[in-house]
């Protein structure tokens, strides 16, 4: 029988989850250099962001950004803001949010980031606007 891993899977992995990143950092940062340059200055919003990345690596390179990260597991969540308050990052916010309910105004960021592919559709609103998403 198949299982879908949900918030509380992700949850209960907090403690450890850290430890595959150096094996996902390569991904982080093709996801990074592909980014276009309007990035700087801008807003980006890193979907399913677990403990912060890709999104923390953006944040520490490119102070002009503001990142805002969203998850849904509370528990990495409060990972992602215990780093952001450690190393005094100014312009690195993140929220307990499902993917697919963003409480975030339709156009209201500058690009979409996720090391989870999965989690792109559901943010096609937030940065195309509701129009857009139909055509998409
Ligand atoms: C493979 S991890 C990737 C995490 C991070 N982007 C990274 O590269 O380390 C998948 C993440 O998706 C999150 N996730 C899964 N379903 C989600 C949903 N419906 N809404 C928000 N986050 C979700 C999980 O909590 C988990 O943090």
């Amino acid at each position: 029988m198949n299982h879908t891993p949900g918030p509380s899977d992700f949850d209960q992995l907090a403690a450890h989850f850290d430890r595959y990143l150096p094996l996902i950092h390569p991904v982080s940062l093709a996801v990074l250099e592909r980014l276009p340059g309007i990035v700087a200055g801008g807003t980006v919003l890193d979907v399913a962001g677990g403990t912060g990345e890709p999104g923390l690596t953006l944040a520490r390179r490119e102070p002009s950004v503001e990142l805002l990260g969203v998850d849904q597991a509370e528990n990495l969540i409060a990972a992602a803001k215990g780093k952001v308050a450690r190393e005094g990052l100014t312009n690195a916010q993140f929220s307990l949010m499902p993917m697919d309910a963003l409480l975030l105004p339709d156009s209201s960021v500058d690009a979409v980031i996720a090391a989870a592919q999965s989690s792109i559709p559901h943010a096609w609103r937030i940065f195309w606007g509701s129009a857009s998403e139909r055509e998409c």
